[in-house]
């Protein structure tokens, strides 16, 4: 029954606690009924507790893999049978892979989403040699420098309000990664090629995104990973001082096309209708 199951419907899903405003369901959903997939794409809610028991049950029930998201994506990995390098320097997974004999390969595609998407906006940005400044030090900052040090960037300066977080993160990253003060004087953005938002400054809820952009060139690209809204005061800023600027709602696009390709074996498009979708 399950054999036929596995050969009939091709199956994935999110696995997260909580997963209310998960966006994934309705993205490869939308992907699964455009391409004509037979196959569902499932929200399952597990918390830490019943997440390993969850997982290999998904495994036995022919599951082709599934997203991870908060707060499994570090110990996930303890799970894997095999890691990608790009899930071991990061640290976490965000995408599993099922092979049809169990074994369960974690890959991280949040660094692959956030570099694709700029080239998405701006297929001539070049990355080699420059200076990225970003704030914040968390998981996504942590995803985000790692792809930046592999296309090329030359230095990442971390500003993060708990400078110790940052500090950690620079020295497990290597000298390509310094840290300076949350409050340093903005001159330090002045020949930056790139400039991240990673906190949670500016969504929905929260306090604004504080800081003077002013001093930057007017060739740097602005990038927020906040899409709630999707014009946030931090791109406002940006797009005054006539800078390019990337909202964040392409990264989470190009972050779920490895895992849909793989699980149900179509490369899906980036196309606009789907970014509206997500943005209702
Ligand atoms: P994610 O995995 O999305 O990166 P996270 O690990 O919780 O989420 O990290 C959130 C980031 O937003 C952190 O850098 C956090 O700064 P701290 O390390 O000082 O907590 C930053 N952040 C959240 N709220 C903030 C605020 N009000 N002011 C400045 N930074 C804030």
């Amino acid at each position: 029954m399950i054999k036929e199951l596995k050969e009939q419907i091709s199956l994935a899903g999110v696995i997260g606690y909580p997963l209310k405003h998960s966006k994934s369901p309705i993205l490869h959903k939308y992907w699964l009924e455009k391409y004509q997939i037979n196959g569902y794409y499932i929200p399952i809610e597990l918390s830490t507790s019943n997440f390993k028991d969850g997982i290999l049950a998904l495994v036995k029930l022919g599951f082709r893999g599934v997203n991870i998201t908060i707060p499994h994506k570090v110990h996930v990995l303890e799970l894997a049978d095999s890691i990608t390098d790009r899930a071991a320097i990061i640290g976490a997974a965000n995408t599993l892979y099922f092979s049809a004999s169990g074994k369960i390969t974690a890959d991280n595609t949040d660094g692959f989403g956030f570099i694709k998407n700029i080239y998405d906006w701006y297929p001539y940005w070049k990355p080699k040699g420059s200076k990225a400044i970003i704030f914040g030090a968390g998981g996504a900052s942590r995803a985000i420098i790692v792809s930046l040090l592999e296309s090329g960037v030359d230095r990442v300066i971390i500003l993060n309000r708990t400078r110790v977080k940052a500090q950690s993160l620079a020295e497990s990253l290597g000298a390509r990664v310094q840290v300076v003060d949350w409050n340093v004087d903005m001159e330090i953005l002045r020949d930056a090629g790139l400039i991240v938002n990673t906190t949670s400054l500016g969504m929905i809820g929260q306090s604004e995104f504080s800081h003077q952009l002013d001093p930057v060139n007017k060739s740097c690209i602005a990038v927020d990973l906040v899409y709630n809204p999707i014009e946030t005061g931090f791109l406002k800023q940006a797009k005054k001082l006539g800078l390019r600027t990337v909202d964040g709602i392409g990264m989470l696009i190009n972050q779920a096309v490895p895992g849909f390709e793989g699980w149900f074996g179509k490369k899906p498009a980036i196309t606009t209708d789907i970014r509206q979708l997500l943005l209702k």
